[in-house]
């Protein structure tokens, strides 16, 4: 038995550890409109250790140890044992998976450690942020061995305030991210694309005045063409702090004062609007000023509601001719992250001529949402909730509304983005309903404007799909998967297919479509060949021209992607062969078969 003394002393001491490594750490944050803040890039090639051990995490699988790798010690010839060294490791690219950089690290899923060096040099009354593009899955972050925050969901940016421990001069910032699948997180162990790992998206810090702006909404009135309304919330700001808000554009200049919660309240005419649309992607630069805090932006105003089983944009029906895509970088595989990726992506999309698209099933990258809001293009945004999710387990509901918050904040004033997803097929069951029923109301509480989704299996009854899962009544448009002619019946039986639609809400066929190998031809009876995921689609539109409510369709899908899932050697390789488009940009038979339709269709 250990003597007390010693016991109280080993106690004192893990709890010293425990409270010294997490000492620092506070809730990470979301600094809206980031991008249009300047910004030290922290991009670039970042020192690497895999530990598929956890050798630098310590004991507490809670808080990783500050005597761990987060100490970012060197090994001394001669001097004490040191058995790691960030100086003397690889590097991988940030932004960036890893898996796609080393073949040595295609599969590897776990913790991994990020480090990099940096000079700074703080300046009085200035906040300093350190801003996280995404992080998959799991980060915890040290800056000069100090824990300063941790955060979980690996498709949404974070920002952690490192004012007073950044130093003048050389600093260094320690990121342990763990992609690990597990029962609990979201999504969860099983999915049907690759588990990519790592600082997927840009890292920078940003600095702010003691007072500024974390966020603001500006949105058009429903039933209105000219009325603005919204807000502009300001940290450490005193209530009756003047914050004033310009269009020139639209020759507005208005003026509000924060009330207590440090949040001024905006309504107004605009006189003259142009509002946003597929056909007409008007923005107008938008510039807010609070105290030395100044925040600049781009922003269209359109309004987006249902009417009875009708999608009205602007007040207007509106038929969504879409595309459903992973944010896959073209050519290289891959995270996309960069302004090339999405012109490449969406760029495709436009030759397709839809004016909307679905991305699947996480937060795309933010550049994505910025491109869609220039090119006019309509956006169904959806977090991980995907399959089977652990509905009963507390903590996993705290990750789906924390992934959900996420993206509502970083993304609620792209005009292009119009339907918020809870969920993709997610197996119908009293504690699922649930779970997705608080996340829609957590959804409508944070952005009454937008409407509430979810992607669900359709069921059939022979050839009849009656729609009437109950997470549709949580729900304003209703999401329906289905795949006849590829996991059920033959490409000849799709039109012989009916839906029915109790519910009477507007319906998106959110996922339809078949494999293909690229150049691969043949009869459009063999599966894979590019003639039979042609024929497909073509039965597909002969059903769905036959659905009086369908007001969108969005094919499984713009793109092959990795997938551990799809194993069939020369066929699929390791990747879902739904794309249209191959992982390379080779266009198939069906491209021009979907792009032919939705030309005929938006004339
Ligand atoms: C599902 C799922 C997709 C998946 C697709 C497929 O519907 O939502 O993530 O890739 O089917 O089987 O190809």
């Amino acid at each position: 038995m250990v003597g007390m003394s010693r016991r109280v002393a080993f106690c004192l001491a893990f709890y010293a550890a425990l409270l010294a490594s997490s000492a620092h750490a506070q809730e990470t944050t979301l600094l809206v409109d980031v991008d249009h803040r300047p910004q030290i890039s922290l991009d670039g090639p970042w020192h690497f250790i895999a530990d598929p051990y956890r050798e630098g995490w310590g004991s507490n699988p809670e808080h990783a140890s500050l005597n761990g790798y987060a100490k970012n010690a060197h090994y001394v010839p001669g001097g004490p044992l040191v058995q790691y060294d960030f100086a003397r490791s690889p590097t991988l690219n940030v932004p960036g998976d890893w898996n796609s950089q080393k073949d040595s690290l295609l599969y590897y899923e776990g913790l991994l450690w990020y480090q990099r060096d940096f000079t700074y040099h703080p300046k009085p009354h200035t906040h300093v942020f350190i801003h996280f593009g995404a992080a998959s899955y799991a980060a915890s972050i040290f800056i000069n061995d100090q824990h300063v925050c941790d955060h979980q969901g690996g498709f949404t940016p974070f920002d952690c305030d490192i004012t007073g421990i950044v130093k003048d001069g050389d600093n260094f910032v320690v990121a342990a991210v763990d992609d690990t699948r597990t029962v609990d997180r979201v999504p969860t162990l099983r999915k049907d694309w690759w588990n990519y790992g790592g600082l997927i998206r840009p890292v920078s810090l940003v600095e702010v005045p003691d007072t500024y702006i974390d966020d603001y909404s500006l949105q058009l009135q429903r039933g209105t063409q000219d009325q603005i309304y919204g807000y502009v919330h300001v940290v450490g700001a005193n209530a009756g702090t003047h914050v004033t808000l310009g269009i020139p554009g639209l020759h507005i200049e208005k003026d509000a004062v924060t009330d207590t919660n440090g949040r001024a309240e905006f309504s107004f005419a605009a006189p003259g609007l142009e509002l946003w649309s597929p056909e007409h992607p008007r923005l107008y630069d938008l510039a807010l000023r609070a105290g030395y805090d100044q925040l600049k932006d781009e922003i269209g105003f359109r309004t987006v509601e249902v009417k009875g089983d009708q999608i009205l944009l602007n007040g207007k029906p509106i038929f969504l001719r879409g595309v459903s895509y992973h944010d896959e970088a073209p050519f290289r595989s891959g995270r996309s992250w960069s302004e090339k990726d999405a012109q490449t992506l969406l760029g495709w999309a436009q030759e397709l001529h839809c004016n909307f698209v679905r991305m699947a099933h996480y937060p795309h990258t933010e550049n994505e949402y910025r491109l869609a809001d220039k090119l006019g293009i309509l956006v169904w945004s959806e977090i991980p909730v995907y399959w089977g999710i652990n509905w009963t387990n507390p903590p996993t509901l705290d990750a789906a509304k924390h992934q959900l918050w996420e993206m509502i904040r970083r993304d609620h004033n792209h005009a292009s983005v119009i339907l918020w997803s809870m969920s993709n097929e997610t197996p119908e069951s009293p504690e699922r309903n649930a779970f997705i029923h608080q996340l829609a109301v957590e959804a409508r509480k944070e952005d009454p404007t937008r409407l509430i989704t979810s992607a669900i299996v359709t069921h059939f009854k022979g050839t009849t799909a009656v729609l009437a899962d109950p997470l549709g009544q949580d729900l304003d448009v209703l999401g329906y998967n289905e795949y006849i002619g590829w996991y059920q019946g033959t490409a000849a039986t799709i039109p012989d297919y009916t839906w029915q639609n109790p519910m009477g809400k507007p319906v998106i066929m959110s996922e339809f479509g078949a494999g293909a190998k690229a150049g691969l031809h043949g009869p459009d009876t063999e599966k894979f060949t590019e003639e039979y995921q042609d024929n497909v689609y073509r039965q597909q539109f002969q059903m769905m021209e036959k659905i009086p409510f369908l007001r969108g369709m969005t094919p499984w899908a713009l793109m092959d992607f990795r997938s551990p899932m799809r194993q069939l050697p020369g066929i699929q390789d390791d990747y879902n062969r739904k794309g249209l488009v191959s992982d390379k940009g080779e266009k198939k038979k069906a491209f021009f078969t979907l792009q032919d339709y939705y030309a005929k269709m938006q004339k």
